[in-house]
């Protein structure tokens, strides 16, 4: 077992990666905090985990709510050793359409919440802790409507750079781990056999979305003791999307 009586905090545990996450991290001996929003799916997420996972409705933009939050694990929990800040929305800002607050929001939530996570985890993180931040290839690669969500990711990818020198002191890694598309509630209700979902595989290397479970493999390698010597990296999970953008089934001859 790779997390054998490591203690983890997963922001946006009750969904998606992060709750996928959050399962590998239990299987692999954590006890695991998550956090979220909505009660529904985090009271579902918790029948799912099972006793090794402790879920805390928190909104990670509400400053009032965090502190109570981790003053809440301090008392569950005692210490982290690993932090993955994952909570983040998607949202479309067209050039020409788009209003202040809505931008706002999306950084808020990716950037400036996923920074307030770890600022707040400090006083609770062991020296030797792992901290991972949840990216996206749309934070390297352009994609049309998505200017606020592209520079909330591309964000993490700097701060997380910064905060890994901040922290190398107290033996803490930083990284990033940047996930191509991933077939997670954050699409909506598009399935399989949308025309979105079809364009958007096609042009995947590997010809299709990655699973959630893909993803948690790629926060565990960096949680864990299999990365002590990867530290401010952006690791790349997307089936080759951004490493070979002309490498999909759209551009097979
Ligand atoms: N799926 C993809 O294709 C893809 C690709 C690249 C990157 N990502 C990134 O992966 C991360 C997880 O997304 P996902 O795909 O797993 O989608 P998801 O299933 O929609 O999960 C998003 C999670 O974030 C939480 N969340 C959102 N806003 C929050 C807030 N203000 N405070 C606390 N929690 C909040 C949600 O919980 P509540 O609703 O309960 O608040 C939910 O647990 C995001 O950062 C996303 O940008 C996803």
């Amino acid at each position: 077992m790779k997390l054998e009586g490591k203690k983890a905090l997963i922001t946006g545990g009750n969904s998606g990666i992060g709750l996928a996450t959050a399962k590998l991290f239990i299987q692999e001996g954590a006890q695991v905090a998550i956090t979220g929003r909505n009660q529904k799916t985090l009271d579902k997420a918790i029948q799912y985990l099972g006793p090794k996972a402790t879920a805390y409705r928190a909104d990670v933009t509400d400053s009032a709510a965090r502190k109570d939050l981790f003053a809440r694990i301090a008392k569950d929990f005692g210490h982290l050793d690993i932090v993955f800040a994952n909570a983040g929305i998607a949202g479309q800002t067209k050039a020409g359409s788009t209003d202040e607050a809505t931008f706002e929001n999306i950084i808020r939530i990716n950037l400036t919440g996923a920074f307030f996570t770890v600022e707040s985890a400090l006083p609770l993180l062991k020296d030797g802790s792992s901290i991972i931040f949840n990216g996206s290839v749309i934070g390297t690669l352009g994609q049309s409507g998505y200017a606020a969500y592209a520079a909330s990711k591309a964000g993490l990818r700097a701060l997380s750079r910064s905060l890994a020198a901040d922290l190398a002191p107290r033996n803490i890694r930083v990284n990033v781990v940047a996930p191509g598309a991933t077939k997670t509630p954050i699409w909506g209700p598009a399935d399989e056999n949308s025309p979105l979902v079809k364009a958007i595989a096609s042009t995947v290397p590997l010809g299709r979305f990655g699973e959630p479970e893909e993803q948690a493999k790629a926060v565990l390698f960096l949680a864990s003791d299999d990365s002590s010597y990867v530290n401010a990296i952006e690791l790349f999970a997307d089936g080759g999307a951004s490493g070979t953008p002309f490498g999909g089934p759209a551009f097979r001859q």
